[in-house]
């Protein structure tokens, strides 16, 4: 990791915050590439401040059928993924990150298509505001995508290594993500390695997604801190 950059600020909300990052972010937009959109509240304002360079870009891959609808309604083209061999850079925010830029995401049920369109990004610039940086990974509860008729036998995988996973509910019944499946929320976890705990849980019948990206961690966070927008590499 290199040593964080600072430029300067006044003390902002962490909604202004979100804001500064998400407009630092077009300095990795590139004229006439297809970008590679995440998912979440500090992603919208990056959509927000794509806007302006809307006709210098050709368009965007998303992440989510919600940015999806926010980028079309700005008038940013959005492609499929499969008719596009590789992007340039991804940009999409955390729940965690961590000193070596690895992840935990999902809390807004995109994680598979997120770790889809990372995977297929040159450089992901993770944009977040410094309450996501951590020095361990587990504090957030760390969503899975699962295949419903897998849930019991994933929850008593997780029990057995002392932690707790809970269905998540969106008005009473339990959510359902844009690839029609379930999300568990797992509690009680340190993730001292994230890739071997990556590797690990991708194995287990039933996961789609696990929501630690260390296989697609960020070379770059746009940190936005009380004191401004800390660039930090990895
Ligand atoms: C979406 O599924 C997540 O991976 C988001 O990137 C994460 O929850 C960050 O969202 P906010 O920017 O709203 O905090």
């Amino acid at each position: 990791m290199t040593h964080p950059q600072t430029t300067s600020a006044a003390t902002l909300s962490q909604d202004e915050l979100k804001t500064l990052v998400g407009q630092a972010a077009l300095q990795y937009v590139l004229p006439g590439e297809i970008i590679g959109v995440g998912t979440g509240s500090t992603v919208n304002k990056f959509i927000d401040a794509l806007a302006s360079m809307k006709g210098q870009i050709q368009g965007a891959v998303s992440s989510s059928v919600v940015s999806t609808e926010r980028l079309q309604a700005l008038g940013i083209t959005v492609f499929d993924c499969n008719d596009v061999l590789e992007l340039a850079v991804y940009i999409d925010g955390a729940d965690e990150i961590n000193p070596q830029g690895h992840m935990v995401k999902g809390g807004g049920a995109a994680l598979t298509r997120e770790k889809i369109v990372a995977a297929q990004s040159r450089q992901f610039v993770c944009i977040a505001d410094e309450s996501k940086l951590v020095q361990t990974l587990g504090k957030f509860p760390l969503p899975v995508e699962v295949i419903p008729m897998a849930v019991h036998r994933i929850q008593r995988q997780f029990a057995a290594m002392g932690a707790q996973a809970v269905v998540r509910l969106k008005n009473g019944v339990p959510l359902v993500t844009d690839n029609g499946q379930q999300i568990l929320d797992v509690t009680g976890l340190q993730i001292a390695d994230p890739l071997a705990f990556e590797a690990q849980v991708s194995q287990w019948p039933g996961v789609v997604t696990v929501g630690v990206f260390a296989f697609q961690k960020a070379q770059v966070c746009l940190l936005g801190s009380a004191t401004g927008v800390r660039t930090m590499t990895f």
